[in-house]
């Protein structure tokens, strides 16, 4: 199993961005922990930061895994073209937040991606990625 992690605007600057709501580790530390889960269930990986819509658009249409685990960041509210791209390609997406977008502002409660990911996890710092691993190897074909 093959899975592309694409982690949105602004998580580059993890680490000092807003500690008290997005923590202390950075992308680095962040992006080790996904790749020791991912070699511990045996799942090839693809991680990549990408701060504008457009790349984040291609890609999701290059299409190269089985399972797309993203943050889109900032663009979770507002883009219904990484929306499109996810639906068009088809392929099964997981939704990953490190904040609860739902306890925080009120424009963050609005998902464009919610609608069309199997499952939306945040609110765990670095471990809702982990969690989204763990439930990208357990989907079966038909969902
Ligand atoms: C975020 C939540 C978004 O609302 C915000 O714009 C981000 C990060 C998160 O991981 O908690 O940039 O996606």
């Amino acid at each position: 199993m093959k899975i592309l992690v694409i982690h949105g605007p602004n998580l580059n600057l993890l680490g000092k961005r807003e500690p008290e709501i997005y923590g202390t580790l950075t992308l680095d530390d962040i992006n080790g922990k996904i790749r020791a889960t991912a070699s511990d269930l045996d799942i090839a990986l693809s991680i990549v930061q990408l701060n504008g819509e457009a790349e984040i658009i291609d890609a999701i249409q290059a299409g190269d895994y089985d399972v797309l685990v993203i943050n889109p960041a900032a663009y979770t509210h507002t883009s219904i073209a990484i929306r499109d791209a996810i639906s068009a390609v088809g392929k099964p997406s997981i939704e990953v937040h490190l904040s609860n977008i739902h306890r925080r502002e009120e424009f963050r409660r609005k998902s464009y991606i919610a609608e069309v990911a199997l499952g939306q996890i945040g609110g765990f710092g670095a471990d809702s990625y982990i969690l989204a691993l763990i439930a990208a190897k357990n989907i079966t074909p038909q969902r």
